[in-house]
């Protein structure tokens, strides 16, 4: 990255609900601004905003639906300073993601809005589920981040999350109406045209329409989301990270990058019972030593190299 005059936008999503993105996103937050930098957090969990309390302040207003229904016009004027140094909050989603709600032209305003705000970092936690507003905003970023336990169930959903992030990626890129609708049916795995693998929907892409099945296989050649593993209570459970990375390359044909792991710790709760971040709370804790080096990771991540 070199510098921090760029502004950096991490996305943390997908998997279960409960996993700790909420959490995560909180507290690399704030090692990232006690090294120095600009952050601002944005909390865009549809229907569960709680990143204020996380950090021990009442929930802002006015919000993000308000910028929304056109009653504040800069994002900028939305922002909470926080009690610490260098790290802002934007939050109010309640009933912006909505599909009913956020039309597609307001979608495209805020995302645009939230890459023009003056930061180091914007980190913004989007809850839950992946309907197809949570997916835009997991691409919207230079890094989607997910979160995942060491649980059969959690591992599920995030691949199932990448597969349909990584789809929706390559149906933005391609133009022919013909290929959008391979990449929909590639979506069901009983499909009718017989596609298992990325590499038979690129194959198949290419037969219809050359130039779609260009753009999209250097498309897909950039899409390295991030992984983080949290809730670790044995060796065994920080191999999980190393082996959803290879599959993910096997079967998708997808880089995954395992940023690193995180123990189970008793203080992280101790941590938001008390209304504070487990950084300022407790940063000696064994829970905060793992967060300090995936910020660590996270900062310092030109080429974003796993840890192994
Ligand atoms: N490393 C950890 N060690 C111990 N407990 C943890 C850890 N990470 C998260 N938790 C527990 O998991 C709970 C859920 O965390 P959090 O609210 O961040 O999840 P979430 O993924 O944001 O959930 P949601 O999808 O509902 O928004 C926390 O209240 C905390 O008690
Ligand atoms: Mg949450």
């Amino acid at each position: 990255m070199g510098g921090h005059s760029q502004r950096v936008i991490w996305t943390i999503g997908g998997g279960k609900g409960g996993s700790g993105k909420s959490f995560i996103t909180t507290n690399i937050g704030v090692c990232l601004s006690k090294m120095g930098t600009r952050v601002i957090l944005i909390d865009a969990d549809l229907g569960g905003a709680n990143l204020h309390t996380f950090l021990g302040i009442l929930p802002p207003v006015p919000t993000l639906s308000d910028f929304i229904k056109k009653r504040v016009t800069q994002l900028h004027d939305l922002l909470i300073q926080t009690n610490i140094p260098n790290l802002k909050l934007l939050t109010g989603a309640q009933d912006l993601l909505n599909a009913a709600d956020a039309k597609n032209v307001q979608k495209r305003k805020l995302l645009r809005s939230i890459k023009d705000l003056e930061s180091d970092y914007i980190l913004v936690d989007l809850g839950g589920g992946n309907a197809l507003n949570v997916l835009d905003f997991f691409l919207m970023s230079d890094g989607g981040i997910l979160v995942v336990t060491p649980e059969p169930t959690a591992i599920e959903n995030t691949y199932r999350f990448l597969k349909s992030a990584f789809y929706r990626r390559l149906k933005q890129t391609v133009s022919s109406y013909s290929a959008k609708t391979l990449i929909d049916q590639t979506m069901d795995p009983k499909n009718e045209a017989g596609i298992q693998t990325p590499y038979d929907l690129f194959q198949e892409v290419k037969r219809i329409n050359e130039e779609d099945g260009r753009r999209m296989m250097e498309e897909a050649s950039k899409f390295h989301p991030n992984l983080i593993l949290n809730q670790v209570r044995s060796k065994k459970d920080i191999e999980i990270g190393f082996s959803m990375r290879s599959a993910c390359h096997q079967y998708f044909g997808i880089h995954l990058h395992y940023l690193g792991y995180i123990v189970f710790d008793q203080e992280v709760s101790n941590s938001i019972r008390k209304r504070k971040p487990l950084m300022v709370e407790n940063d000696k804790s064994k829970a905060a030593q793992c967060l300090k080096e995936i910020a660590f990771r996270l900062a310092h991540s030109g080429s974003l190299d796993s840890f192994n």
